[in-house]
């Protein structure tokens, strides 16, 4: 590790930062040989490796059901890093990382593999170490593994720390997110906890935060006073991916409004933090989840959109009646004293235009036009979280050469020109990284997971057993089924993200 190639970023490796213990760790991956390891976890590993962020001593243990050798695995990791790591590297680096990686081939069910598994890092640590694990597995499997971790002994903390990660979906609705909570409370105290929501690793999403509490211009306009409603949309130009037989059991709503849409309406709504650490951050985002009624049927009825694209019922592995959405539109008020009685719309789909992820905060119009030839434009603040991650403010101007005209003007800020085109890094670099140094700001805590859920579940009740409101239909590749324009409509507004995507490119 001393004999770095030049082309290693010259960093700190974080044993030297305060925050981390100074032990040697090992990250063990349960479900290693699948795709999220190879697309994500391991690329995230090795860039924080060459940028020196790893700890200085650090193994990497993947267990699975796959009979790989320590070879074929690390062969397996490299033609994903290959594939998906979106920076370059050399083989040398490669080589230089590799040695780290080892593989454990055993069942998740059964308690001797957790021995071996516990013997076989014994041996490779070689005294004492921290252990990161990471579950890279649909939520079902967490129990019995932390259980066969906990009776093999190895979730016991003495100077070196036990801490897990857990994969999304934690849960699919209330009751199942409480019983999990209550089995991983078993072994786990809370602060051993990481529950992942990639969202929040992203650094756009992570920015909300920069620009409302880093800045003073825009916190005293931040309220009802000022604010007529604001937007969030994350469409997605992509489809099932090969997920299809899980996103049939499961729709648009636990897949993406349970944690990525609510967790970014929490960072634009919640109060300012007494600090930036994880329990006065977590406790602010989870009293704006309390702030939000959960929705009477009649509410579900008025206030939401379901919709599925044309063709997904021919979808191979979806059930050929499918009534799952792979749309909604969501319109939640919430009740206090800065929000009440501002609509915050939500939406998000699969087969739409375009990737685009943007919050858009829409002001009030000005009380009284005073100009002769004015026209009402209300100012909009736009937050661009991908692609084209920047931040955006529409406001009105004197044409010249006319006697009173406004026009529409635009100030931007685009990450790309302010930072260059590789500021960004993978959202699981980050949380890897906060996760091994102990901050879990970026992660969902317990009672914020099961809050999130109590919004979901009547929405899901009403849609499922009443068929309440009736599915609607969409034509891949446009921006969703007319009934969501209509939610918007109704109450005299319109979706406002072609507009402002036109801005940014203009
Ligand atoms: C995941 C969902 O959590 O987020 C996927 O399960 C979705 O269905 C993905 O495609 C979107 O993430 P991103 O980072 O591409 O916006």
């Amino acid at each position: 590790m001393e004999n770095l190639p030049s082309s290693i970023v010259h960093g700190q490796f974080i044993m030297n930062t305060p925050l981390y213990n100074g032990l040697p760790t090992t990250i063990i991956i349960f479900g290693a040989s699948g795709d999220l390891t190879q697309r994500k976890l391991i690329p995230s590993l090795f860039n924080l490796f060459r940028k020196r962020r790893t700890p200085k001593k650090f193994q990497i243990v993947g267990f699975g059901g796959t009979a790989f050798t320590d070879e074929q695995f690390r062969e397996h990791l490299h033609k994903g890093v290959k594939e998906h790591a979106g920076f370059t590297f050399t083989d040398e680096e490669w080589n230089i990382f590799a040695p780290n990686l080892h593989y454990l081939a055993g069942k998740y069910t059964q308690a001797n593999d957790f021995k071996k598994l516990a013997e076989h890092l014994t041996k490779l640590e070689n005294g004492d170490a921290n252990r990161l694990f990471y579950m890279a597995l649909p939520p079902t499997l967490f129990p019995n593994i932390i259980t066969n971790l906990n009776a093999s002994g190895q979730l016991h903390e003495n100077d070196a720390w036990r801490r897990v990660i857990l994969e999304k979906p934690f849960g699919t609705d209330l009751v199942s997110a409480v019983t999990l909570n209550k089995q991983v409370h078993k072994a786990l105290s809370e602060n051993q906890i990481y529950r992942i929501d990639h969202y929040l690793g992203k650094e756009t999403v992570q920015n909300i935060l920069f620009t409302r509490f880093a800045n003073t211009i825009f916190e005293p306009i931040w309220n009802r006073t000022y604010i007529d409603h604001v937007q969030i949309t994350v469409a997605e130009k992509v489809g099932l991916e090969h997920r299809a037989g899980f996103y049939d059991s499961v729709g648009v709503l636990r897949d993406m409004f349970q944690n990525h849409l609510l967790q970014l309406l929490t960072l634009v709504a919640m109060e300012p933090p007494a600090s930036f650490n994880a329990s006065d951050l977590r406790n602010e985002k989870v009293k704006v989840l309390s702030a939000i009624q959960p929705m009477t049927p009649e509410q579900v009825a008025a206030s939401t959109v379901r919709a599925q694209y044309k063709g997904y019922r021919n979808e191979e592995q979806v059930n050929p009646n499918s009534n799952t959405p792979t749309y909604a539109a969501l319109r939640f008020f919430i009740n206090n004293w800065r929000w009440k009685g501002v609509p915050f719309y939500l939406r998000s789909g699969k087969h739409l235009a375009e990737k685009q992820s943007q919050i858009i905060i829409q002001f009030k119009e000005p009380p009284l036009a005073m100009f002769p030839m004015q026209t009402m434009k209300p100012n909009l603040l736009v937050l661009y979280l991908q692609p084209d991650e920047g931040l955006h403010i529409r406001f009105e101007a004197k044409a010249p050469d006319t006697v009173a005209e406004t026009r529409s003007v635009d100030m931007e800020f685009k990450y790309s020109d302010a930072f260059g085109k590789t500021a960004i890094p993978e959202s699981y670099e980050r949380l890897l990284l906060d996760a091994i140094q102990g901050d879990a700001s970026l992660f969902t805590r317990g009672d914020e997971v099961e809050t999130a859920w109590s919004l979901i579940d009547p929405i899901l009740q009403t849609w499922e057993t009443y068929q309440t409101p009736p599915l609607a239909v969409y034509k891949p590749d446009s921006w969703g089924p007319p009934e969501g324009y209509d939610l918007l409509a109704r109450d005299g507004r319109r979706w406002l993200n072609e507009e402002a995507s036109m801005m940014l490119e203009n």
